[in-house]
């Protein structure tokens, strides 16, 4: 491993690398995310790789354990490329028909392939509906590279677009470039990123930072640990792409310190970087010096909130503060600081290595690129996708998610997790942007998409978000804290047929007081779920109020 001193050395590091990615006659890429390592992706991978060497295939085959590849419900996954060969539910005691089979007779394990109700069997990976419907371009790489090797990442691709940031561009350009292809936060609120990168890096003060926010809290989200765990250099990348655009030297990477597995993969990502000179003083001999450190959090959800979340950095209690003081402008240490999350630094590299006109030919006219989504609930196929934004919600639903489990008429998808709101049925056509959705009521937020069947009570649906909500307030303010508390008492009235309409209507007025005088998002939205809720599904509410004469 030699440090990287010049784009001419990078450039012929790349070309060695990608020749070896050809010398492999086979790969076989066995999921080691989240869920198919609960279901043995790491054992099964481990057993393949003896079993190959036992029938003298070493050298000739090669087992990857990767990052998630997003059909989480039917995990283990294993792809065989070059064919893109899928298996699916592959159980330890499969490894050995596999071996004989696939790699040493060259036949299809029917079995472990794909069955749709209408096609049948589907061999290939890109033939299965749920990943035929999507746009892959941040996931692409998921199956394809360990995502604790650098020298994977670099062969697919990996660090050329901050190369060509370095050698090929200045800041300025780069900056304009983002703008240019209209990228917004994927964070929740869909703020353009150029635009807060431009507010950082024009604000006074020498010393600027850059962070990611990995934090990912809300249930049923998880897309963005799929990115950092599968693919932590994607991430990096962008990472320093930015400050570099910014002029920022110092940058952080905010974990969830309740995952284990995530932080060995990003702090292994981050010491190659180091040692590849992508990351620290005078990178790639350009002259640019920026570090990284990996800060965890302490557990709690409110310190995702930017201004939260750096006084967490700081060393201090992670407490929201309010807006009117902007984090791009005054943030950790009262200095000027990029907060963006996961999935939009992802999206950098993307922009700087294909260019803004390429991306902003993705999606609609006012939400560009791809989203992550992770699916979840009553639906057949659950896991995480990425589609270009205008999909339809029915697209997602159906034709990615294959319907409801167990073929239940479908009620509503939730989108926004704890701060969202629901779509009912009867709008499944609209297109999944930022700004429709809002409309309607139900903010993509960070992308989690909860499927409801005719089965799924709404009252309920609501109480387990407030549930969630409250007790992750902060207590700061008494909108947010009292507030929850005395919504979710007034629905336990009405759940046990005790409550009126008197009580509905002090529901509205807390939740307004809430949105209006809660110091952060957490407040401010914990009205959202059921806002949406009474507006769309009023009769599950008025059913069960008591008839007052
Ligand atoms: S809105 Fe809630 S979570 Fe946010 S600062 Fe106030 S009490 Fe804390
Ligand atoms: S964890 Fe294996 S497919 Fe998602």
């Amino acid at each position: 491993m030699q440090r990287i001193n010049s784009y001419q050395e990078f450039l012929e590091l790349k070309k060695i690398l990608e020749s070896r990615l050809t010398l492999m006659e086979k790969t076989i890429s066995v999921c080691g995310g989240a869920a198919c390592r609960a279901l043995s992706g790491p054992k099964i991978a481990h057993l393949l790789r003896e079993g190959i060497e036992k029938k003298g295939l070493k050298g000739k085959v090669e087992v990857k354990l990767t990052g998630c590849h997003g059909f989480c419900s039917s995990g283990p996954s294993i792809i065989i490329y070059p064919e893109e060969i899928c298996y699916l539910q592959v159980k330890v005691e499969d490894v050995e028909e596999i071996i004989e089979e696939t790699l040493l007779s060259g036949r299809i394990v029917e079995r472990l392939t794909y069955e749709d109700p209408a096609l049948g069997r589907i061999q290939k990976l890109k033939e299965i509906p749920f990943y035929k419907k999507q746009t892959r371009y941040i996931l692409e790489y998921n199956s394809r590279i360990d995502p604790t090797s650098i020298e994977d990442y670099i062969a697919i691709g990996g660090y050329s677009a901050l190369a060509k940031a370095l050698f090929e561009m200045s800041p300025d350009g780069i900056l304009e470039e983002i703008k240019k292809a209209n990228l917004r936060g994927r964070g929740g609120g869909g703020f353009p990123a150029g635009q807060k990168w431009e507010t950082t890096k024009n604000a006074k003060g020498e010393i600027k930072y850059v962070i990611v926010n990995a934090h990912e809290g809300e249930p049923g989200a998880y897309m963005d640990r799929a990115i950092l765990e599968g693919n932590p250099h994607l991430v990096l990348e962008g990472l320093i792409i930015g400050a570099y655009a910014i002029g920022a030297k110092e940058g952080f990477i905010y974990l969830r310190h309740d995952s284990p597995s995530l932080k060995r993969n990003v702090e292994v990502a981050l010491k190659r970087a180091k040692e590849y000179g992508f990351v620290g003083k005078n990178i790639m001999g350009s002259g640019f010096d920026f570090d990284v450190e990996i800060h965890l959090d302490i557990g709690i959800f409110v310190s995702g909130e930017s201004s939260a979340l750096m006084r967490s950095i700081e060393g201090r209690v992670p407490e929201p503060r309010p807006k009117y003081i902007r984090t791009s402008v005054s943030g950790i240490y009262e200095r000027p600081s990029n907060l963006n999350n996961v999935e939009t630094w992802a999206n950098v590299p993307l922009i700087v290595a294909k260019g803004s006109e390429w991306y902003s030919a993705i999606g609609t006219e006012k939400s560009k690129g791809t989203k992550l989504i992770s699916l979840s609930g009553k639906i057949k196929n659950a896991g995480v996708i990425e589609v270009p934004f205008g999909i339809t919600l029915r697209e997602i639903v159906y034709e990615i998610g294959g319907g409801t489990t167990n073929g239940r008429a479908l009620k509503a998808v939730h989108l926004g997790s704890a701060m969202g709101g629901s779509i009912p049925k009867d709008l499944i056509d609209l297109p999944l942007d930022f700004d429709t959705l809002a409309e309607y009521g139900a903010p993509i937020g960070a992308g989690g998409l909860l499927v409801l069947d005719e089965t799924d009570d709404m009252l309920e649906v609501v109480l387990y978000f407030l549930d969630f909500l409250s007790g992750e307030s902060c207590g700061k303010c008494v909108p947010c804290r009292e507030g929850i508390r005395q919504i979710k008492n007034l629905l336990n009235r009405i759940r046990e047929g005790k409550g009126t309409k008197k009580d509905i209507e002090t529901i509205k007025e807390i939740c307004d007081a809430q949105r209006k005088a809660s110091l952060c998002a957490l407040g401010r939205t914990a009205s959202y779920p059921l806002e949406n809720a009474l507006k769309y599904f009023w009769h599950e509410f008025e059913s069960r109020l008591k008839r007052e004469g």
